[in-house]
């Protein structure tokens, strides 16, 4: 299904997300004021949704952004043989689907997705839906274990630089499963998932959820050494947990599962997402550009602790109010050097939230990318509304001035476009942010929601 295709099934029953060939319009500079709910992640959500795959039956997962992604992961799942109504949509008498859970506090029958998974799946994921978006790949950890075998497209996802799946491949090689790659689709084919030990050369978020929902259903034990740590895996972790599977270390450098023999030891289950970190942090980000002072709800700080202290460095006064963040800034904050890490250090998703926020602040700083080479796509962009950067290698060194200038440009990516939106509120005059359908694979009424905190954000 093409990309606008999903955009208009969508759009249907959200219409914020009718965003294809068009721009968000910024006019600054104004202070923030007010309090933004955070949804859940779309990190953790589409692997959940992926997770649902490992056993029959009917799951709500509750707390889900309204964004273009979920509708692929949905069309995605479809194609596999499950029903799924999204968020919003009319779903008529609620079924049974065995012993209730308490999906917590963000229950919301508005945002909550319901994914219907029949007792026999088609292991196949198609291209026109795969290549449009990287989180295609976590259905085929899922894919093995409930079928032994699976044919899935290479997937795509924001361009910045080349993104093997050799990590994942590896590692399933160490649970039995014999793959190739054939005009551009993963096959893949396990006689017998069996456990194994597994010790990742890099701690790759989306390795560890595949190799971790393959290892629910292999015989015997998976160490998985090096795992990812992110609160987005964390939440999959307990995800599976619920469903039955056997799953330890969650959250930490080592996962241990002991495989369940039988299907009939996963159940169906509700759960609510984690709140995603990454659009906590681009409020807070625009809040350092704009000024003013936010609460933040449905994010756990814990998760940002690292972000938090360097913002707090700059100048920025945050603080934990029950569930929520409260953040201050009264004037223009100091620069800072920044390096993006695997969690629990800088998330590489904000690097172009925080060169937009080094922009503005007082004095010179960099952010070091760690993770993706070619992460730097929207900084010609940020040059053209007057920022100072200079590109050395992987360090992006910015040189902050008072005041950015409206312009006309282009969002390149989910983060990037974001950057480019809270660049505007520090920028004189009107800035136009063309091909916002970036922006709204990630961010659920990114537009409404700054405007509740006073900001000037129209779409056109
Ligand atoms: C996920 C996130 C993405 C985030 C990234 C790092 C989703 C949908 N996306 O992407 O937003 O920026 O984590 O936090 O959750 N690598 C390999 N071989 C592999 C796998 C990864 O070399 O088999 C490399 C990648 O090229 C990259 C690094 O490992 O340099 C990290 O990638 P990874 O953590 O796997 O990112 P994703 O799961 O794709």
């Amino acid at each position: 299904m093409a990309d606008s295709q999903v955009m208009s099934v969508l759009a249907a029953d959200t219409p914020e997300l009718d965003l294809a060939g068009h721009s968000f319009v910024v006019r600054g500079p104004s202070p923030l004021e007010g309090t933004v709910e955070v949804s859940g992640a779309k990190n953790s959500v589409l692997k959940l949704m992926a997770a649902t795959l490992l056993a029959e039956g009917t799951y709500r997962i509750a707390n889900v952004p309204r964004i273009t992604d979920v509708g692929l992961m949905a069309e995605l799942l479809r194609a596999i043989g499950c029903k799924v109504t999204l968020p919003g949509q009319d779903v008529g008498p609620k079924q049974d689907s065995g012993p209730k859970q308490d999906v917590g506090p963000n229950q919301d029958i508005g945002a909550v997705l319901i994914i219907e998974v029949p007792a026999e799946i088609e292991p196949v994921a198609p291209r026109g839906i795969v290549d449009q978006f990287r989180a295609s790949i976590e259905v085929l950890g899922p894919m093995l274990a409930r079928c032994g075998e699976a044919v899935v497209a290479l997937p795509g996802g924001d361009d910045f630089g080349p993104r093997p799946i050799d990590m994942h491949l590896q590692g399933l090689a160490k649970l039995g499963v014999e793959a190739g790659t054939v005009d551009g689709y993963v096959h893949a084919r396990a006689r017998e998932l069996r456990g194994g030990a597994i010790r990742l050369d890099f701690p790759s978020v989306g390795a560890t959820e595949n190799l971790l929902m393959a290892a629910v259903r292999a015989k015997g034990t998976t160490v998985i050494d090096n795992a990812a740590r992110e609160p987005e895996v964390a939440d999959l972790c307990e995800f599976l947990s619920k469903m039955g599977a056997q799953v330890s270390g969650s959250g930490s450098g080592t996962l241990t599962i002991n495989g369940v023999d039988h299907v009939e030891a996963l159940q169906p289950v509700d759960h609510s997402v984690v709140g995603d970190r990454i659009v906590a942090a681009t409020y807070l980000a625009a809040l350092g550009i704009a000024t003013g002072e936010i609460v933040v709800t449905g994010v756990d700080l814990d998760h940002m602790a690292v972000l938090c202290g360097k913002l707090g460095n700059m100048g920025m006064e945050i603080s934990a109010e029950g569930e929520s963040i409260r953040a201050r800034v009264s004037n223009r904050l100091s620069s800072a050097k920044f390096s993006t890490l695997p969690y629990p250090g800088v998330a590489t998703d904000l690097k172009p939230l925080l060169v937009a926020l080094l922009a503005t602040a007082d004095g010179v700083g960099s952010v070091t990318e760690n993770l993706f080479a070619e992460r730097f796509r929207y900084v010609d962009d940020l040059r053209l509304m007057g920022a100072d950067i200079r590109i050395d290698s992987h360090h992006v060194v910015v040189e902050g001035k008072e005041r950015l200038m409206a312009a006309k440009v282009k969002a390149p990516d989910i983060r990037a476009g974001a950057a480019l939106v809270i660049a505007g509120l520090g920028a004189q005059g009107e800035t136009t942010v063309s091909d916002a359908h970036h922006i709204a694979r990630g961010y659920d009424d990114l537009a409404g929601k700054l405007n509740s905190l006073g900001a000037d954000v129209s779409r056109s």
